[in-house]
């Protein structure tokens, strides 16, 4: 008996662009609580204004976003943020901001109207900062940082709102290889270990499967495969979506679906 599943996050018909341009024509897909999912599909395949658009970022263009089964319209911005965290793919950085304040912003929605008078939540914060690797960096400022540094206070801003669903766009950009495998590790841990469920746009494509439960491939703004990674990390589906002739062999140390470009 497979055991009972909770949507918290749903596109219903959902189609999704940016001024006149349609690039979600209309997309059906509800995610599971305590799940993974990663999006991936070539570049412009609208990967990013799904996500986006999921979060209430941008305004659909039409269909809906359900948030716990209920429009995520019906409920106010404090709300939202509460149960969803968003890492963009490209954030503005703050003139003259440290990675502690930076970080702290995650906070706001959580503190609530007396947010002055509350004592400063230092431990949500130094967990954070621990997870992301970057205590030794908390007050430098973020402009005096490397790509992969400022990467990882964004994921730790992120973190520090403590939210039950996590949309990632494209989280391992600027990572070297180490700080990758931190991430998608972390990013696994709080779904095994909190439940948090999490979507992310990935590149990697082996990297997905390997950390991944579902994969959902778009191109041209529509669903060409979705499911677990064996389902979809196959040679028919690499060419459809990325016009790529491969192989897909076991991975060594996990078994699961690993691809290699002919
Ligand atoms: N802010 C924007 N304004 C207008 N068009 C955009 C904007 N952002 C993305 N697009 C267009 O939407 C399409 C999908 O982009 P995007 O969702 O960023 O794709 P992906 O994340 O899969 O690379 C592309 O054709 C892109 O040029
Ligand atoms: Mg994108």
């Amino acid at each position: 008996m497979t055991p009972p599943t909770t949507t918290v996050l749903a596109g219903d018909g959902l189609a999704a662009g940016h001024g006149r341009t349609t690039v979600v024509p209309a997309l059906d897909l509800a995610v599971e609580a305590g799940t993974v999912t990663a999006l991936v599909g070539p570049n412009g395949s609208g990967k990013s204004t799904l996500l986006m658009t999921l979060a209430r970022v941008l305004p659909p263009r039409g269909g809906r976003v359900l948030l716990d089964g209920e429009p995520i319209t019906a409920r106010s911005s404090v709300e939202v943020a509460r149960r969803l965290g968003v890492l963009p793919q490209t954030a503005v950085v703050p003139a003259g901001a440290t990675v502690r304040e930076v970080v702290e912003q995650g906070r706001y929605p959580q503190l609530g109207p007396w947010a002055m008078m509350r004592r400063r939540d230092d431990s949500v914060m130094e967990r954070a900062l621990r997870l992301t690797g970057l205590l030794d960096l908390a007050d430098r400022r973020l402009d005096s940082l490397s790509g992969g540094e400022r990467q990882r206070a964004w994921i730790a801003m992120t973190l520090a709102q403590q939210t039950g669903i996590l949309l990632l766009d494209e989280p391992t950009t600027y990572l070297d290889v180490r700080h990758q495998i931190d991430l998608m590790r972390l990013v696994r841990g709080l779904c095994d270990e909190h439940g948090i469920t999490v979507v992310m746009v990935l590149h990697d494509l082996n990297q997905a499967a390997r950390y991944a439960d579902r994969l959902v491939a778009l191109r041209d703004g529509t669903v060409r495969a979705d499911g677990p990674p064996t389902a979809v990390l196959t040679p028919p589906v690499l060419r459809e979506v990325f016009d790529v002739d491969a192989v897909v062999v076991p991975d060594p140390v996990t078994g699961r679906p690993w691809f290699v470009a002919r």
